[in-house]
């Protein structure tokens, strides 16, 4: 079963400057990295104005990038084989076709919140697995924002980093069409290493939970099912929410009481409800215990939010099922489908000693199941995204 290694980030940002060099014929004068995530709980919560606790990944997206003198872009990847190439002033929501829609979206959007944005010649390098379910999208953002400010250069205070969010965000729902709620553009720009990120989107707020050094290793296993966020089940499961919301004459599900879902009549929105409104106590309940070094606590709440997300929410598979109850029964602490949902990865919390015992198990019974053994990656918290 292949287990994907994030590299070393020094040598990934000195082999993407040696990319850029080859292909463009010039000095790079940055590069931008961010890391992909993987979140511990709050699923379908952000854009509830809810909670959730992500970490970012050791695996990053690095893009080299220079200033032009004229607004032309450039831009390449080492994972995908399409170059895209045109006019900062010709971007508009849905100009920009596949991946490069989120890099490019980012320039028209920090244009658009008025920095001079010149036009850049980039070329992007990763080690986050592409849809895993492990933002590599948001990863791309980040990295190219990052890039960009250091271009203007722009200090990458508190302020520009939640600023940047917002940019980020702007550039996937509306260049790249994926009306995703922000966690995954919050935490790959204000992570703290070694840290879960407890992000409440009512109160635009953050904080660092510690996961201490008794925490068991994050696995994650990549069910190689395709996921994608602009296909239909989650902007669907979103409009749920929203009408769930409009009916309980609330702004957003953040304060809606579990005695409020009596008041719906239509049984799918009480279930979409019902998801949020558990899971975001699930959130508060796994930073409290995650804080008390309870780990057996941590993972009975990730089996409760699984259960949610299979049940009510409806947005797992049979291979997250299946990777889940597997894990379970292999002595995993816990195990939960993580992200949008619809095939991407699922976590589970194993003690050192175990990883192994559980991956092999998860691996044996897909391939039992006539699937393809998921790849695996352990998820030590890492920093947020930088310049080099
Ligand atoms: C995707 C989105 C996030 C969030 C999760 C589900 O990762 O990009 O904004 O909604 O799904 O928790």
């Amino acid at each position: 079963m292949p287990h994907v290694s994030p590299g070393d980030p020094r040598e990934l940002a000195a082999t993407t400057r040696a990319a850029f060099r080859a292909a463009y014929d010039i000095e790079p004068l940055v590069v931008g990295h961010a890391p992909g995530r993987v979140n511990l709980i709050g699923e379908h919560t952000d854009y509830n104005d809810g909670l959730c606790l992500p970490v970012a990944l050791p695996h990053r997206t690095y893009v080299a990038a220079a200033p032009r003198d004229d607004d032309l872009v450039r831009i390449s990847s080492l994972q995908v084989s399409e170059p895209w190439a045109g006019r900062l002033e010709d971007v508009r929501p849905g100009s920009v076709p596949g991946w490069a829609a989120y890099a490019v979206g980012v320039l028209w959007a920090l244009a658009e919140s008025g920095l001079p944005v010149p036009g850049m010649d980039a070329l992007v390098d990763s080690t986050v697995p592409l849809g895993a379910g492990l933002s590599s999208s948001a990863a791309l953002e980040c990295a190219t924002a990052m890039a960009a400010l250091a271009i203007l250069g722009e200090e990458a205070s508190e302020t520009r980093l939640r600023m940047l969010v917002g940019v980020c965000m702007r550039a996937e729902s509306e260049v790249a069409g994926a009306p995703t709620g922000g966690m995954d553009q919050t935490v790959a720009l204000l992570a703290e290493p070694d840290s879960a990120l407890l992000i409440d989107f009512a109160a635009g707020s953050t904080r660092a939970v510690s996961l201490g050094p008794d925490a068991p290793h994050i696995l994650v296993l990549d069910t190689g099912v395709s996921h994608s966020l602009n296909d239909g089940g989650y902007a669907a499961r979103r409009r749920d929410c929203e009408e769930a919301a409009r009916r309980l004459d609330l702004v957003t599900l953040r304060d809606a009481t579990l005695a409020d879902l009596d008041r719906l009549d239509d049984e799918r929105l009480v279930r979409r409800a019902r998801h949020v409104v558990t899971e975001i106590a699930r959130v508060e309940r796994t930073v409290t215990e995650i804080e008390g070094g309870e780990w057996e606590r941590v993972g009975g709440v990730f089996v409760e939010s699984h259960a949610s997300m299979r049940d009510d929410f409806e947005i797992s598979c049979p291979e997250l099922d299946l990777a889940v109850d597997t894990a379970l029964a292999a002595g995993a602490l816990g195990a939960r489908m993580t992200g949008g949902g619809f095939g991407g990865s699922a976590i589970a919390l194993v003690p050192p000693d175990d990883r192994g015992r559980v991956a092999t198990a998860v691996g044996e019974a897909f391939v039992a199941a006539g699937w393809t053994a998921p790849s695996t990656l352990i998820a030590s918290p890492s920093g947020a995204a930088a310049v080099d």
